[in-house]
């Protein structure tokens, strides 16, 4: 199963607590009563604890055991405050917009990761894409070694050949909307290691309109250079580009048109220009295609951070929340 029992073993040895920042959304209750039964991580349910209770008892979920937070009744919310208003001084902001800002579960999540409450979150199941980011952008921010929170979807569905599962991993679909070249390689890198925690062997493509220099444009050269760079940022992984799209993944075609590339044809991993491109391209595949998609799994963050399709149902909560504490 691409790899959810290698997560689940491995945090059933180190297990961790992820924040919900919807509560009382039944998804987030079936989910979190899953995760309840099993022993490898805790969920911390934001909200008030009468409402999430009387959603669990209506939609038959036991949720016995599990950590209720009330944003509006938190015993630690004049630390939270000092600490939200030290980490936005350079924002100018108040105590008063500090708390404020706190009310909304998405910032107040946020803030229960940063002080260490919790190891990671998972919100979005009624927040848009930017409302669960944008706090993680302000307050956990980029790690010391990268300089872009970026993004990838983790497409799966089962191999031709009826032998396990095709694993595809895409990026940037959700989060840059222009990266340049330097972005893309370090989006490269990090969807890479992504692609690791799914047991991916990868191949990499700067996909674009062209293969090789067979067409012209500022675009091409974009992905062209960015492919020189990362090749040369990194020379263990095999890397291609720029590709179009059946060149990076059909044998014949690939061949035909970068012959002798050991990835034309065989790529598993695809970066994309930009987020047009992208978005288009993971629903494209997730609808026509049938491939499930996980994401977007955010990359770059100090901790795990992760935004669900407000489309999502229980299962999908279930699985991003292991996906999520396994980046922890
Ligand atoms: C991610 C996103 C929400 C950030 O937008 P925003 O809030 O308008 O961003 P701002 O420019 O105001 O920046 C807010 C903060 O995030 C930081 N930031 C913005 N983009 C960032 C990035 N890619 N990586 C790291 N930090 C980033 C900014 O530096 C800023 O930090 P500061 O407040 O400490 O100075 C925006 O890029 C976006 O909307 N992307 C597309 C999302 C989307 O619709 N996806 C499709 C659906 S899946």
């Amino acid at each position: 199963m691409y790899n959810f029992d290698g997560m689940i073993g491995q945090l059933k040895q180190n297990p961790k607590s992820i924040v919900f920042t919807e509560g009382p959304d039944p998804r987030i209750l079936d989910a979190a009563s899953r995760l309840l039964k099993d022993d490898f991580l805790k969920p911390i349910l934001l909200g008030n604890k009468e409402e999430i209770e009387a959603v669990a008892k209506e939609n038959g979920y036991d949720i016995t055991g599990a950590v209720i937070i009330d944003p509006a009744n938190y015993d630690k919310m004049d630390e939270m405050v000092d600490c939200l208003c030290e980490l936005r001084k350079k924002k100018g902001m108040t105590p008063e917009e500090a708390r404020k800002t706190l009310a909304k579960s998405n910032y107040f999540g946020t803030m229960l990761v940063k002080m260490g409450v919790a190891d990671c979150l998972l919100g979005g199941a009624t927040y848009s894409t930017a409302d669960t980011v944008r706090p993680a952008l302000q307050i956990i921010k980029t790690k010391p070694e990268n300089t872009i929170v970026s993004s990838c979807f983790i497409l799966v569905r089962p191999a031709k050949d009826g032998n396990g599962n095709e694993i595809l991993a895409l990026a940037d679909c959700a989060i840059n909307l222009y990266p340049n070249e330097d972005q893309l390689v370090e989006i490269c890198g990090e969807t890479v290691k992504c692609g690791k925690i799914f047991g991916m062997d990868p191949k990499v493509a700067f996909l674009s309109y062209s293969t090789l220099g067979s067409g012209k444009g500022e675009d091409v050269d974009k992905m062209r250079n960015a492919t020189a760079k990362a090749k040369e940022k990194y020379p263990e992984l095999p890397i291609e580009g720029e590709l179009q799209f059946d060149a990076a993944y059909c044998p014949e075609v690939g061949q035909l048109k970068a012959k002798g590339s050991k990835v034309a044809g065989y790529a598993n991993t695809f970066i994309f220009p930009d987020i047009n491109a992208g978005n288009i391209g993971y629903k494209l595949s997730q609808r026509l295609g049938g491939f499930d998609a996980y994401g977007p799994i955010l990359l770059g963050l100090n901790a795990p951070i992760n935004d669900l399709s407000r489309g999502c149902n229980g299962d999908e909560v279930y699985s991003m929340a292991i996906i999520t504490a396994a980046q922890a």
